[in-house]
């Protein structure tokens, strides 16, 4: 029990990077490294007793700056895609950096997941570590000096409470979210369609082929987004289904039934093989899962394994991807001056 710190590496330019291991009382052991405020491995018990990892990344510091997955990070200042880097705060418009062929992609070329966090507490008597950012104005093309935290907390009854803070002397966007990406088996096992899925959500946000949510909402019955019952997350991930065609697989926005209240079951996963169990809650509208479409064998990550795709599913708690550019979903603008606060719990267990 207890928190231990480690250093982890150093990053090209030469800045330390400190690895954090938080564990509770049962056994569990989450590793936190202050490059991307990432989530390097979660160790958790199966219905037997026996210890995995489960989730995917790298070994080293050198993978982590030179990949592209995003594995564990803190996605900032705005998850997921805005369409052409493009949106307006006040009339004002802004440009971010273009890092998915037109659009900007989870926080630009340099987001939060490729820069070093500080630890700024670290309470071995509560096991939590509350890592800070500071991010100036106009970095990836975003208006205000924001300061932003993330405090992870692990508890005794098997919760990984992620609480998101910040500041900004503009009024900004931000949209953070946590990027883990989960194998219940055990992250070398290598897929992740025999997993079980429930979403706590009647209507999904289409998109366009650039993968940018169309506007509107769709409702999930008679097709394969309909994951209000649990089910294979393979069962229908081949259909014909125009959305899953477009994108290759789950890569779509969920607006959860739960509508920001953290105790309201927001998704369950369950891989009845190993009898792990992952349950989220979040203060977040909606949330993307992504069943790791992209990945395609070329990253090398813990241990010398190769993760093919489809090896995992991330649940990313977020606002709408896009929403700054439309009026029909609950708005990331943050005030000057205003606090951001975001929870998200991911609960481990057994059947
Ligand atoms: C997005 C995918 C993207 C992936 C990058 C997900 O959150 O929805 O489209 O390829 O992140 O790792």
């Amino acid at each position: 029990m207890g928190i231990i710190k480690e250093h982890f590496g150093k990053t090209v330019s030469g800045i330390d990077v400190d690895k954090f291991i938080l564990s509770n009382a049962n056994g569990i052991e989450i590793t936190i490294i202050t490059y991307g405020a990432t989530i390097t491995s979660i160790i958790a018990p199966d219905k037997f007793g026996n210890f995995e990892d489960i989730v995917l990344g790298y070994d080293d510091i050198s993978s982590y700056e030179s990949g592209n997955k995003y594995f564990g990070a803190v996605i900032g200042r705005s998850a997921n895609r805005i369409e052409k880097g493009r949106f307006a705060i006040n009339g004002k418009e802004y440009r971010l950096a273009q890092n998915d062929n037109t659009n900007h992609l989870h926080g630009g070329i340099v987001g939060f997941d490729k820069v070093v966090w500080t630890a700024e507490k670290v309470d071995s008597a509560d096991n939590q570590l509350k890592l800070s950012y500071f991010s100036p104005d106009n970095e990836e093309g975003y208006p205000g000096n924001l300061k932003v935290s993330v405090t992870y907390t692990v508890t005794d009854d098997n919760k990984l409470i992620i609480a998101y803070e910040g500041i900004c002397d503009k009024d900004t966007l931000v949209n953070l979210t946590n990027h883990s990406y989960f194998n219940l088996t055990g992250e070398g096992s290598k897929q992740v369609l025999n997993h079980k899925l429930f979403i706590n959500s009647d209507e999904y946000t289409p998109i366009d082929n650039n993968s940018i949510p169309i506007g509107y909402l769709s409702s999930v019955i008679d097709t394969p987004m309909d994951f209000r019952q649990l089910k294979y997350i393979g069962s229908e991930i081949e259909s014909g289904f125009q959305q899953i065609q477009i994108g290759q697989g789950y890569d779509h926005n969920w607006m959860l039934n739960s509508k920001g209240d953290i105790n309201t079951l927001a998704s369950r996963l369950i891989d009845e093989a190993s009898g792990r169990v992952l349950e989220v809650y979040t203060t977040k509208p909606a949330m993307q899962v992504y069943t790791a479409n992209f990945l395609d064998g070329s990253d090398i990550g813990k241990g010398n394994i190769v993760y093919p795709r489809r090896s995992a599913v991330c649940l990313e708690t977020q606002f709408v991807p896009n929403c700054i550019n439309c009026d029909n979903f609950p708005s990331p603008i943050l005030k000057c001056g205003d606090k951001y606060n975001h929870c998200t719990i991911f609960k481990f267990g057994t059947l």
